[in-house]
């Protein structure tokens, strides 16, 4: 390879490589929790706690592969919003639900959670940690309306007192589920 093309291949490749290293510290920087399905069971206990009626909107933050949307809107007739922060779990969400047809019903986000309006929700869902969902708190309260619910796998929301607690055994493991109405009681 002459010296000038070599010369571009490796600007090309440190350009590349620095570009992915500003999004992986990104990513880690904005990342409230791992990726972890809910089993089928946990999902369905939370959708019936928050009493998830037809044609109300659902929003999963940090919806992995959609599964809570794609119950909500399947079983419950509801409209889905999904937030992921992962490009990849995002893409193939969106290809899921455009495969089941379901893409006039659910809407996925690529982005932080922090950064969307969350105003039209009626329910939304979590499982992230409870240090994410403490940080998560203050625009849960200043953008849900009176009425809706979080409903909240395994981990609590601090300083908010849950209208009711439920548990799901799972291959052994029990799944807790926390439902809170706004505006919260405080705990
Ligand atoms: C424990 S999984 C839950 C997946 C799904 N909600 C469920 O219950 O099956 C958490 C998800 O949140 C996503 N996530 C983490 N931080 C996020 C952020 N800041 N914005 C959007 N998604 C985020 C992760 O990529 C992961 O898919």
């Amino acid at each position: 390879m002459k010296r000038r093309a070599w010369l571009g291949v490796t600007l090309a490749a440190a350009v590349g490589w620095g570009a992915g290293t500003s999004f992986l510290q990104k990513f880690r920087e904005e990342s409230l929790a791992p990726f972890v399905p809910s089993p089928q069971a946990v999902v369905d206990k939370m959708l019936g706690m928050a009493g998830v009626k037809p044609g109300e909107t659902v929003y999963d933050l940090g919806c992995g592969d959609g599964r809570i949307l794609i119950t909500a809107a399947q079983k419950f007739k509801a409209r889905g919003v999904g937030v992921e922060l992962s490009p990849e779990l995002a893409r193939r969400t969106h290809e899921r639900i455009r495969e089941l047809g379901l893409q006039d019903q659910i809407r996925i986000i690529e982005g932080n959670l922090m950064e969307v309006d969350l105003r039209p929700a009626d329910v939304v869902a979590l499982y992230l940690l409870t240090s994410s969902n403490q940080q998560l708190r203050p625009k849960l309260e200043a953008s849900l309306k009176r009425g809706s619910r979080v409903v909240s796998h395994d981990f609590v929301i601090p300083g908010w007192q849950p209208s009711r607690v439920e548990k799901v055994a799972v291959s052994r493991r029990v799944h807790t589920i926390y439902l809170y109405e706004m505006p919260p009681k405080p705990r």
